[in-house]
């Protein structure tokens, strides 16, 4: 049994949050190691002198990253896929053999449907706080500053970026593992290009999966392996290929989380032949009933490619994310981005970092995460009480929900009918390799929650006369 030496800061709140991050860091750094059985949560809470409903939410959040594993009779233990990071690693991977070109959903090029379902409430844009940090960063950086800056990203965005996912994503990143990019879509197009220079690389993603990412991995140089995705995330039982992309916090377009036995089972994976995981982490500051589960990058920082961006979190239209991964790739993905265009524009990067520096990106978060969480509600409310039979899916969190459509409505048309609702929509059909059962993706970002019911009943009415029109 473990004896724990943790530190708690009573003045600082969030006792829960802290235990999870003085025994991550614990295991991270070995002084925990794998198979370590842990006390009882009634002894630690007696031990800490804190409630024990606070320590088993501090076990319940580690189970979820996988970095603990909880078992009746068993307790609570440190997970063995620590040790797996020393276990012998097959140096040559398996050659790539040939694969089906995916047809249909990969295949197609992605039709038009106005705002993303992603995307969030840009009338929400903190404007005025933007514009004082870009005014900042006019009256405070050098004039050098306006130079080429180093392709990697500014070093001060990268310092800061750094200290926001080690807190807030539980990451394991360091300044020097990361990458400034325009967005997932870039980090990924580059991560891609480095990784299939060296060989080409066969790309398990999710099915369903985004279908607009579908030509950016495959221009990239990937081979793309369809892989089914259910309640639990991504099936890891049917997994092929060199390298996997995956959407662990939130799956796109689901909406389920990635279960902890499947985050065990995915590192196994990768570590069993050398493999690697590309985390697009593209909502999961937007968790609402819950603290957001840890990173998959925080669990295996030499494995886990992490990419993400402010596109939720502020606006897609500034193109800006990071790429975090291990140095040797991290320098590779710099100097491509180096021979590509050399690099991000500096005002944003500045302007960014003092956002992040002064508060500024953690307080917006705050008071979105809040509106959303509003929006949701009332959405999934509204569902329930005028079109039962319509399920919703996924967890509470991210700017969409996944709604799986009763028998006789046709996809195409509800997304058609949400989007002439003003809701953000998209039939799901085109996002499937195989196939599975009528649904769309709507987006709750933009509609205030006071007008939930009447788009859902407008929905209701148009869907139940669709054979008229
Ligand atoms: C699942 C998913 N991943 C990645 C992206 C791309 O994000 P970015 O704007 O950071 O390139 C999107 C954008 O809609 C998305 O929905």
């Amino acid at each position: 049994m473990a004896d724990l030496h943790i530190q708690i800061n009573r003045d600082k709140g969030g006792i829960a949050g802290q235990i999870a991050s003085e025994l991550r860091d614990s295991i991270r750094g070995g002084r925990l190691t794998p198979g370590t059985r842990l006390p009882a949560t009634r002894d630690l809470a007696t031990d800490l002198q804190v409630s024990r409903g606070v320590v088993v939410e501090a076990y319940e959040q580690l189970v979820a990253e996988g970095f603990l594993v909880s078992r009746v009779g068993v307790g609570t233990q440190v997970t063995l896929k620590t040790a797996s990071r020393a276990a012998p690693r097959q140096k040559t991977p398996p050659r790539p053999r040939p694969v089906r070109r995916a047809s249909s959903a990969l295949a197609s090029a992605p039709p038009y449907y106005g705002h993303r379902p992603t995307s969030p409430d840009l009338s929400h844009f903190p404007r005025e706080r933007w514009l004082a940090a870009v005014r900042h960063v006019l009256t405070t950086v050098p004039s050098e500053a306006f130079d080429y800056g180093d392709p990697g990203g500014v070093p001060e965005l990268r310092e800061e970026l750094a200290g926001y996912l080690r807190r807030v994503r539980a990451a394991d990143v360091r300044p020097e593992n990361l990458v400034i990019v325009g967005g997932v879509a870039q980090g990924l197009s580059l991560v891609l290009h480095v990784l299939s220079r060296q060989r080409p690389v066969r790309l398990a993603v999710e099915d369903p999966t985004s279908h607009r990412q579908a030509p950016l991995l495959r221009r990239a140089g990937a081979h793309l392996v369809p892989v089914p995705v259910d309640e639990e995330g991504l099936d890891v039982r049917k997994l092929s290929g060199d390298a996997v992309l995956v959407t662990p916090a939130h799956q796109y377009p689901t909406g389920v989380v990635l279960s902890p036995p499947r985050r065990a089972a995915l590192m196994e994976w990768a570590y069993a032949g050398d493999r690697v995981i590309l985390e697009d982490d593209y909502d999961a500051e937007f968790r609402f009933d819950r603290d957001p589960v840890g990173c998959l990058q925080g669990l295996a920082p030499d494995r886990v490619i992490l990419s993400g961006s402010v596109s939720k979190a502020l606006a897609p239209g500034l193109r800006l994310g990071w790429v975090a991964a291990p140095p040797d790739l991290a320098e590779a993905v710099r100097r491509a981005r180096g021979e590509l265009d050399l690099g991000s524009p500096v005002v944003e990067q500045y302007a960014l970092a003092h956002f992040l520096r002064t508060g500024g990106y953690d307080k917006h978060l705050r008071r979105m995460r809040r509106e959303y969480r509003r929006r949701r509600d009332a959405l999934v409310r509204a569902l329930a009480e005028e079109v039962p039979e319509v399920r919703v899916k996924g967890i509470d969190a991210g700017l969409h929900v996944y709604l799986e459509l009763p028998a006789g409505w046709d996809e195409p048309r509800a997304a058609r009918v949400a989007q002439e609702l003003g809701l953000s929509a998209e039939p799901v059909g085109p996002m499937r390799e195989s196939a599975g059962p009528a649904a769309v993706v709507v987006g709750f970002a933009r509609l205030p929650a006071h007008k939930a019911l009447d788009a859902v009943r407008g929905l209701k009415v148009r869907m139940s006369g669709q054979n008229v029109d």
